[in-house]
């Protein structure tokens, strides 16, 4: 049996005691809120499409002598569309109508979280650690933004047993995921490992490291399936990583969690035989985004392995209203970074950290349940 067939806990309906039981009322909210964000999506947001077509683009071109030619014309053309603003509208609130409706749970369990993630610091049976350092500096994009309306941002970290942030994350990431269909069980990590197993076979990592892991939950996989291996987790979020560190002792999994910026790290060249992160590129500035690939390479062994798993969006394969329905995510959802990300060429961004051609693979992986794929981008030292 394949490695990735054996995992138990690469599910994203993994039950454990840090997660906020929603009871009926605050179930029914959240139903409420994934059935706005579906119909949205399916029925009233592929409306905009005809809207441009039929009216927003025809009457660009009658008021400029050219239809429009980039994003910023789509933009332009599509601001006064009374359907379109009605519709961004709603997909606004619907998402805000989401965060809110975790986040009854989340506040009415949070003595019980703090409770346990305290205690799991405190056990002389912990099998992972925590270190958070207070003076790793919040990047701007993290500390001014809060990214996808998430309350408060990553950042959250009000006070010393604070698990926020890392709570929201998970609740609320799997709702979020689940209102852009992606399926219940659908796992990062599991897809990431499945491709590991298939691209490098001899791959026996001991050292394994994930960035900007947030509440941990595509990092633990990495222990089930590597029980031998060494597994950190690293984030900016000091909140999101106590939150991490409670997860993974409550399913009993060895990680060691450190708040970190992921372009700076404190490891050794040559450290790990495996890196990876999972969403994380998506959210980084271009220099970032730069800075943390050369890390990769200074802290990845020669022979060892990078792989980053991320959204399966390139600009380079959507045309012009595509492109400009992508940055909705930046005009109202607080994604600043996405047309970065969505620009990127990631082979050769890669090839610019230092890694040899003929050793980057880029390649689409399918999600384990509801439509669409992931996008991995990777290279072996
Ligand atoms: C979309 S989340 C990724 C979630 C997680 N890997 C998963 O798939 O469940 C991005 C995470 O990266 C973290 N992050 C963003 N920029 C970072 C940086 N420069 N250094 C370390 N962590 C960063 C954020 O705090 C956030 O928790």
């Amino acid at each position: 049996m394949s490695i990735v067939d054996r995992l138990k806990i690469a599910d994203r309906k993994c039950p454990h005691p840090m997660l906020a039981q929603a009871n009926h009322d605050e179930l029914a909210h959240e139903q409420y809120a994934l059935s706005l964000k579906l119909a949205l999506g399916r029925t009233f947001a592929p409306g905009n499409r005809k809207v441009f077509e039929e009216k927003a683009a025809p009457a660009f071109a009658k008021q400029h002598g050219h239809p429009p030619a980039t994003v910023h014309d789509v933009r332009d053309a599509m601001k006064d569309q009374p359907y379109h603003q009605l519709v961004s509208a709603l997909q606004v609130a619907a998402q805000r109508i989401m965060w809110d409706a975790v986040g009854i749970s989340i506040e009415r369990e949070l003595p019980r979280l703090e409770e346990t993630a305290g205690q799991s610091r405190q056990s002389n049976r912990k099998r992972g650690s925590l270190m958070l350092n207070p003076d790793v500096a919040m990047p701007a994009y993290i500390g001014h933004i809060d990214i996808h309306l998430h309350p408060n941002g990553y950042e959250e970290n009000a006070h010393d047993d604070d698990v926020l942030a890392g709570a929201l994350y998970e609740s609320g990431g799997n709702l979020y995921s689940r209102g852009v269909a992606i399926g219940k069980h659908d796992s990062k990590a599991a897809c990431m490992i499945g491709f590991l197993e298939e691209t490098y076979p001899d791959l026996k990592p001991k050292r394994i490291i994930d960035l900007g892991c947030s509440a941990g939950s595509a990092t633990v996989p990495f222990a089930e399936a590597w029980p031998a291996a060494e597994v950190t987790g690293i984030d900016i979020g000091g909140g999101m990583l106590r939150y991490a560190h409670a997860r993974a002792e409550a399913l009993g999994f060895p990680v060691h969690f450190e708040q970190m910026n992921t372009t700076q790290t404190r490891f050794p060249d040559n450290h790990f035989d495996l890196v990876v992160s999972h969403n994380l590129f998506h959210e980084l500035t271009a220099a970032d985004n730069e800075g943390a690939l050369k890390e990769c390479f200074r802290i990845v062994k020669p022979g060892g392995v990078v792989a980053h798993l991320d959204l399966p969006f390139k600009n380079a394969e959507k045309d012009l209203f595509e492109q400009y329905q992508g940055d909705f995510q930046t005009l109202n959802n607080a994604e600043p970074c996405w047309r970065v990300y969505t620009n990127m060429d990631h082979a050769a961004a890669l090839a610019r950290a230092g890694f040899a051609r003929d050793r980057i693979t880029t390649t689409y992986r399918a999600r384990k349940d509801g439509p669409g794929a992931w996008l991995i981008f990777a290279a072996q030292k």
